[in-house]
């Protein structure tokens, strides 16, 4: 759950690094570090906070040198505090380490070095790696020191356990970085004169965008001339990097306020772009043999946070188009629970990202139990589209803001995707039927680019209610999950209290948290319950409620008498209407925050990957 970068080339490496980890903030931002060699010494900057604090430090230091690694950090092990920021350093301060993921049998690994003579001087996992490395380097064979570290890092691997992925700068060797990665991301940017290793592609995307994804177990040497990649034997092994097509800006802000902001308004292009990479074909698009989609029996989706109400979304998308019956678990969950070893079982595991640790630890277990298993994933080459047996990759570009928005809806839209060529495979719906509904998502992102025109809407009615201390949001049916997302989506970026629920629910307990004035947010789209939802509204007012409708014109028009104010939403259909719904929701969570003057992009006490259990 931190960034990693390093920089091997013919220029100072300094501003590639500080600007490679303010990339990577957001996958930790409670401190930050460097390391540059600089005339045959390590020169170590750090500094508690974000990258800004960090640079700041680094500007009154000048270090200067073509050498470096950098690291912002989310801790693990230790508070957020200068000592246990990274790089961390061996005893002679001449080697340095950036770690990210956990190593498990670090306090082992600590008591044997210390009885060595070793000196901690942070709470850290990752100062083991340092020390183990420099104990290593005593016995390590080689005939120059390049080799020599190699194979001392290669040893300590052997002696680690856990996931992690770590870079490694060593003063007796310049010009050469070596990077490790085991279950954490790592990957590695090929430039002229110069090489970046990486978590993640934003990184160095301004510089290159020839990366080559490593797997678990591999190691590689970066020199400004070039990059070698070991196999899990140690032995060397031919690579093809992969050709990056997303450019600088689209990995930046493009103009907006926040990343949240921008992401809400790529959602019309992440659908078309997402819906442009299905074929016909489908399962050999996502790796999956046919026979095996044909004779599905069950379906179990796995994910976290707002891919977990993704999955809940597509619970009757799949019911409803394919038949199938569907669970939905958190992921954290379905790992300690009994799973029945039921017969032709798919496991579908939703990700933006790829890395969270959770889901992969479902995906294992759903493998263990004999499943095959489909990734909905963001992040092309990550871990869980190599731990899966197929991938159907959402293509909304890099996310950057921790609060999920456009990665949610192209999500939503892969998964109505399965859920139609699920339908069409075992006959549950007729060739014609699917084409008609096929042609129907094919309009979604025409009226995504009419919803973000809500925002101006929005806005102002958050003025009335964002200091209000709890928020209600309620739905029915396939829009509950969304109403849980609303909720989600507020907490996270506003701090504010706010509950999700099935709004046939609130008489049961929930009502009695309505008081003068609780902004209710109620999505009634105009479909059979809308006459439902208007009780729900009414009951919720006579308690004192603000109520709020995400509702069409015709919607607004039929309610006006039992809500407060509305937010009027184009209607594309009762399956495809959540995709635009939630759009209200994601910008009534980005409004709040901001008159709030919450940090939107990076909020507290968050990071972007949860890469740990
Ligand atoms: O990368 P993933 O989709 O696996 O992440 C899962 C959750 O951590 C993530 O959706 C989280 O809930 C978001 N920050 C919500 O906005």
């Amino acid at each position: 759950m931190c960034g990693i970068i390093g920089y091997v080339g013919k220029k100072n490496s300094v501003p590639y690094i500080i600007d490679g980890l303010k990339k990577l903030e957001y996958r930790g931002y409670d401190s930050a570090g460097i390391s540059i060699l600089q005339d045959g010494h390590l020169i170590t900057v750090r500094a508690v906070g974000k990258v800004a604090e960090l640079e700041k430090a680094t500007l009154l230091a000048n270090p200067q040198g073509q050498s470096g690694i950098g690291h912002t950090r989310w801790a693990t092990h230790g508070k957020p505090c200068e000592e246990n920021s990274h790089p961390h350093r061996d005893c002679s301060g001449d080697l340095v380490v950036v770690h990210n993921g956990i190593i498990e049998n670090f306090l082992t690994l600590r008591e044997k070095l210390s009885a060595l003579g070793h000196k901690f001087k942070s709470e850290t996992d990752t100062e083991v790696i340092a020390h183990l490395i420099e104990e290593n380097l005593k016995t390590a064979p080689g005939q120059t020191n390049q080799e020599r570290l190699f194979n001392a890092v290669r040893k300590t691997n052997g002696e680690i356990s856990g996931a992690y992925a770590y870079g490694v700068l060593w003063a007796q060797t310049p010009d050469f970085l070596i990077g490790v990665k085991n279950q954490s991301p790592m990957v590695v940017g090929l430039g002229k004169n110069e090489n970046f290793l990486a978590s993640d592609v934003p990184a160095f995307l301004k510089h290159t965008n020839k990366v080559l994804f490593l797997e678990d177990g591999e190691m590689v040497t970066l020199t400004s001339k070039g990059v070698t990649l070991f196999g899990k034997d140690g032995q060397e092994k031919p690579f093809k990097p992969t050709k990056i097509t997303w450019d600088q800006k689209t990995a930046e802000k493009g103009g907006y306020e926040h990343f949240m902001l921008k992401e809400i308004y790529d959602q019309p292009q992440a659908i078309e772009d997402t819906l442009r990479t299905a074929q016909t074909d489908f399962g050999k698009l996502v790796g999956l043999k046919m026979g095996d989609l044909r004779a599905l029996q069950n379906v179990h989706i796995v994910a976290c946070g707002t891919a977990y109400h993704a999955g809940l979304v597509a619970k009757y998308y799949i019911e409803n188009f394919a038949g199938i019956p569907v669970t939905v678990d958190l992921a954290s969950e379905y790992k300690y629970r009994t799973v029945p070893r039921t017969p032709h079982t798919l496991a579908v595991a939703v990700s933006q990202s790829g890395e969270t640790a959770d889901t992969i630890g479902a995906v294992r277990k759903a493998q263990e139990l004999g499943f095959k298993t489909l990734a909905i994933c963001n992040v092309l080459g990550s871990t869980i589209t190599r731990v899966c047996d197929g991938t159907f990759y959402t293509h909304c570009g890099p996310e950057i803001s921790v609060a999920s928005t456009k990665a949610f809806t192209s999500q939503l839209t892969s998964l109505y995707v399965l859920a139609l060529f699920l339908g069409k495979a075992n006959g549950n719906i007729s060739a014609t039927v699917f084409n008609k509904l096929y042609k129907e998502l094919l309009t979604l992102s025409k009226y995504m680019a009419e919803t973000v025109k809500i925002e101006y809407d929005v806005r102002h009615i958050t003025k009335k209610v964002y200091k209000a201390p709890h928020f209600l949001f309620l739905g029915r049916n396939v829009n509950f999950p969304i109403a849980l997302e609303g909720a989600l989506k507020l907490k996270e970026v506003s701090y504010r209290s706010a509950e999700g629920f099935a709004a046939g629910e609130i008489k049961h307990g929930p009502i009695s948290i309505i008081e003068k004035g609780t902004p209710t947010i109620v999505l009634m789209p105009p479909d059979e319950l809308f006459e439902k939802m208007l009780s729900a509204c009414q009951e919720c007012r006579a308690r004192g409620a603000f109520v709020i409708a995400v509702t069409t014109q015709e919607g607004a028009q039929k309610a006006k008498d039992c809500i407060d104010k509305a937010i009027v939403v184009p209607y594309a259909g009762e399956f495809l209407q959540p995709i635009l719904n939630v759009v209200a929701l994601q910008f009534f969570a980005y409004w709040t925050a901001k008159r709030l003057g919450c940090d939107i992009d990076q909020p507290r006490n968050l990071a972007k990957s949860v890469t740990v259990e």
